[in-house]
């Protein structure tokens, strides 16, 4: 497996392997990876020739306040999980090599990302798509892969390639979690073992909702109310963020859950801010 940390460097390797006949195939990441990243690495390894896994933590999809400083980076382990993954070339460039003058130019997405996360995170989701753009125009893949579990990132990046014509396949893999249910994060760390204990109760949430739908489709906001209700009695020093239920597409709020629905979370415990979601229908 090979290391690049210049955009001139993995140009070059790319361009041999696309002359080769080989499709490309791009994982992109923030690294601390763990079995999240690995599913989604796996699949690209099935997926395309080579496969280049992107590891960068982008300054500008953190906002004042956040946790881009304390952002877990683990190098050596996951160069080694890519390794293990089958990677063909890791591309790990630094901020003055992404960035290397004040980026005057933002790809931002309208309407989809005015809810959910968007909403509470202004930004953020701007920050994403100029780097996943920027990883696209570098890259130029045939297929990237994103997981269901940032699921408003995913419609979001899907919209972009549509709306930019970028000649790339958006492959989305279902959550990866912990055996207890728990959504598996790199955030995850930040927990204290009494927040952790507590924090499959997010899961267990959705599922009972899940279960809701499936069995009586109740209004959004009887959904709603279930999942508040469940979150504030079990995970006590959780702040609830928002819980919603949208439509899968637009990520416009419903009212009636006679119909395909994601209900989506966000809560706040301790120092972690844990995002989860169900698709349900
Ligand atoms: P990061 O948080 O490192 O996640 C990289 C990819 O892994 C994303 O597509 C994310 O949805 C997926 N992922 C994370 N946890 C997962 C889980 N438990 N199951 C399945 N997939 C999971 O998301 C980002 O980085 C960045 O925003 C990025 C797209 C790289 C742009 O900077």
């Amino acid at each position: 497996m090979d290391v690049e940390n210049t955009i001139e460097g993995i140009r070059n390797r790319i361009g041999k392997a696309r002359r080769a006949g080989g499709t490309i195939g791009l994982v992109p990441t923030m690294g601390a990876l763990h079995a999240g990243h690995r599913t989604l690495m796996a699949a690209g390894r099935a997926g395309c020739d080579y496969l280049v896994v992107s590891i960068f933590v982008n300054p500008t999809q953190f906002g004042p306040g956040e946790d881009y400083q304390a952002y877990p980076r683990t190098p050596a382990e996951d160069l080694a999980a890519c390794e293990d993954a089958g990677a063909d070339v890791v591309f790990a460039p630094g901020v003055g090599q992404m960035y290397p003058t004040e980026p005057l130019t933002t790809v931002s997405v309208s309407k989809l990302t005015e809810t959910l996360c968007g909403r509470r995170r202004p930004g953020h989701l701007d920050g994403v798509c100029t780097v996943v753009a920027k990883l696209f125009n570098i890259v130029e893949p045939d297929r990237a892969w994103f997981g269901a579990k940032d699921y408003q990132q995913s419609v979001v990046v899907r919209r972009m390639v549509r709306d930019l014509n970028f000649p790339v396949e958006i492959v989305v893999e279902p959550t990866v979690r912990e055996p207890d249910g728990l959504a598996v994060s790199s955030r995850n760390a930040y927990l204290t073992p009494e927040q952790r204990r507590q924090a499959p109760e997010l899961y267990a949430a959705l599922r009972a909702a899940e279960n809701m739908i499936t069995e009586r489709q109740p209004p959004a906001e009887e959904i709603v109310a279930a999942v508040r209700g469940h979150i504030s009695g079990k995970v006590v020093e959780g702040e609830i963020e928002y819980i919603q239920v949208v439509d899968p597409e637009t990520l416009e709020d419903v009212e009636t859950t006679d119909r395909p629905v994601v209900v989506a979370l966000a809560v706040r415990l301790g120092k972690a801010r844990l995002i989860d979601n169900v698709r349900v229908g």
